[in-house]
C-alpha cells in the first residue's frame, strides 16, 4: 500500500512539474500572438494589422537583429512593463505591467531574444 502511494505522489509530482514547464514554453508565444501580433505581426516583423502608415511611428521589427540588440534584457523588461515611455520611445507601445506577471515579461523577454537571435 504504502509503496503504491510512493509511486502515485511521483506521477503526480512529474505530471504538475514537466507538465508546467511544457505549458510556461507555449505561453510566451501564445501571449505574443494574444497581446502583441495585433502590432508587431504574428512574426514580430513590426507589420501587424494595427499598424498603419498614419502613425507617427511603427511598431518595433523584432526580427530586427540590429535594432534588437541596442537594447539590453533589462530596456526590454522595461518597457514591455511600462510602455514606449520607459526606453524614451512612443507611448503607441503601450504597457503591460498590469495585465502580464512578471514571469511571463521574462518569457516574452525570451521569445523576443528568440525572434531577432541576438
Ligand atoms: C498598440 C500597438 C502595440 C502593441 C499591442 C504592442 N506594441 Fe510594442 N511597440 C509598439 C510601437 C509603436 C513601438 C515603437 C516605439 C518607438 O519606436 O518609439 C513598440 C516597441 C516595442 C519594443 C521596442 C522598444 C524600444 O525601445 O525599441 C518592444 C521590446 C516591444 N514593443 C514589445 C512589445 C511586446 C512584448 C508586446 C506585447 C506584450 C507589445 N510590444 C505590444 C506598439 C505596440
Amino acid at each position: 500500500m504504502v509503496r503504491y502511494f510512493g509511486i502515485a505522489v511521483a506521477v503526480v509530482f512529474s505530471i504538475t512539474f514537466f507538465g508546467k514547464g511544457i505549458a510556461m514554453a507555449a505561453s510566451a508565444e501564445a501571449n505574443y500572438k494574444f497581446y502583441c501580433s495585433q502590432c508587431h505581426g504574428l512574426e514580430g516583423k513590426g507589420d501587424g494589422p494595427n499598424a498603419t502608415k498614419s502613425q507617427p511611428v511603427s511598431p518595433r521589427d523584432h526580427t530586427n537583429a540590429a535594432e534588437m540588440k541596442k537594447l539590453t534584457d533589462q530596456d526590454i523588461v522595461n518597457v514591455i512593463k511600462s510602455g514606449g515611455s520607459a526606453t524614451s520611445k512612443s507611448t503607441l507601445m503601450p504597457p503591460w505591467g498590469k495585465t502580464l506577471t512578471e514571469q511571463e515579461i521574462n518569457g516574452l523577454k525570451d521569445y523576443l531574444r528568440k525572434l531577432c537571435k541576438c
